[in-house]
């Protein structure tokens, strides 16, 4: 009765099963994978939020497939803040990434197509592609007192379907931003064979690097889609509204809205109070990086002061994002390792394996843990070894 493409295997990993049967018990977890802004103890403006929401004009509907002007232009005025020009004409509003995710391997491929990601990061491409029938090819990325991306094998991975590279940028849980001379290499890549770049840039922001990271948003070497929105940049995940914006060769691009807009017609997914509310919800981002920020920054001097009393492990060096990659010894698998921790110890962390590390002896944290369960949660974790 049911397709192809659906017949996942869905039973949970042993590790979603300890951490369930963990909780069921009502024992306490410190949980270092908390990345659900809103349960991290940020401090919103409750009042500014539901004020947005409650503007009298979405009372009535008139929807514009691309999302309405108001919204976009606001996401324009975020890249103004960045010293880049977005037209509103090239910006499309969807409830999510994923979501502009799957618009965009509707408009590049046929089915059996490929995509090219970069590995590890977060693991949310593989349904994504299964849905739309696209198939995932990893390129691997580089660790040399600091990741970059391996071109060689990259440029081996490319085949006659390549159809786009997807970057994450900063990548997630890697934390790495793309250099310039790396943007250029894509495009060298991507202009002669006609494959688009696909930038997924929620970690933006985020950034613990001197100088203010490059953008894809303005990138005109080839085509482009580079996608972000309020979950991370403000913090505001419930609201599901995120962007997805077109540049690069004129006519390319003008193909590409004018195919994206019939998609986004066909749905009109996104609603109107939080199209209203968007430029309450970016201007409110400030508010909340500041305090991201200060939490990242804080857990990760916490985290090498601990490193530093111990010679067993260490972390990635990383340049941005919420995540922090502690490097352990390989005295049994990631995943039974972060079993233990669990059952032995209370506290969840991902292991590498979750993030397609091609190697054991990695275990992810989230920097925007409470700091207490943070410092906490270190402690034990290092005291494994
Ligand atoms: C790199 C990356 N992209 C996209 C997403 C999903 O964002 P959204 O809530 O807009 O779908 C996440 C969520 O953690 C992420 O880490």
């Amino acid at each position: 009765m049911f397709s192809d493409r659906t017949n996942w295997n869905l039973k949970s990993n042993r590790l979603s099963e300890a951490l369930a049967k963990y909780r069921a018990a009502g024992k306490p977890l410190l949980d270092l994978t908390a990345s659900n802004p809103t349960e991290c103890g940020f401090d919103y403006d409750r009042r500014a939020i539901l004020q947005a929401l409650s503007n009298p004009e979405s009372l009535s509907y008139d929807p514009d497939p691309r999302g309405l002007l108001s919204a976009r232009r606001a996401v324009s005025e975020y890249y103004s803040a960045r010293e880049i020009v977005i037209p509103a004409d090239n910006i499309i509003l969807t409830t999510s990434t994923s979501e502009a995710y799957s618009f965009v391997f509707r408009v590049l491929c046929n089915p059996g197509d490929e995509l090219l990601i970069p590995e590890p990061s977060y693991p949310l491409f593989s349904f994504l592609a299964d849905i739309q029938d696209v198939k995932l090819v990893g390129y691997p990325l580089l660790y040399d007192h600091g990741w970059q991306i391996d071109f060689h094998a990259l440029q081996q991975a490319v085949t006659e379907r390549t159809r786009g590279i997807i970057v994450v940028n900063p990548n997630n849980p890697t934390g790495h931003f793309c250099k310039p001379s790396e943007m250029r290499k894509l495009n060298d890549i991507c202009a002669p064979r006609k494959i688009a770049i696909i930038a997924d840039e929620v970690f933006l922001d985020f950034s613990l690097a001197e100088n203010t990271p490059r953008s894809f948003a303005a990138n005109n070497g080839c085509l482009t889609f580079t996608m972000s929105g309020l979950s991370k940049i403000s913090g505001l995940p419930q609201m599901k509204a995120a962007w997805l914006i077109t540049s690069g060769p004129e006519e390319l691009k003008a193909q590409a809205l004018a195919r994206l807009e019939v998609i986004a017609d066909t749905f009109l997914s996104m609603n109107a109070p939080v199209q209203l509310a968007m430029p309450v919800f970016l201007e409110l981002r400030h508010g909340f990086q500041m305090q991201a920020m200060a939490r990242v920054r804080k857990n990760l001097a916490e985290l090498d002061q601990q490193l530093l009393a111990q010679s067993s492990c260490s972390r990635l060096e990383m340049e941005g994002g919420w995540y922090a990659i502690l490097r352990v010894p390989v005295i049994r698998s990631d995943e039974d390792l972060a079993i233990d921790l669990l059952s032995a110890h209370g506290v969840y962390v991902h292991p590498g394996h979750f993030y397609d590390f091609p190697a054991d002896g990695y275990l992810i944290v989230s920097l925007i843990t409470p700091d207490q369960d943070f410092k906490e949660g270190i402690k034990r974790v290092l005291s494994m070894f």
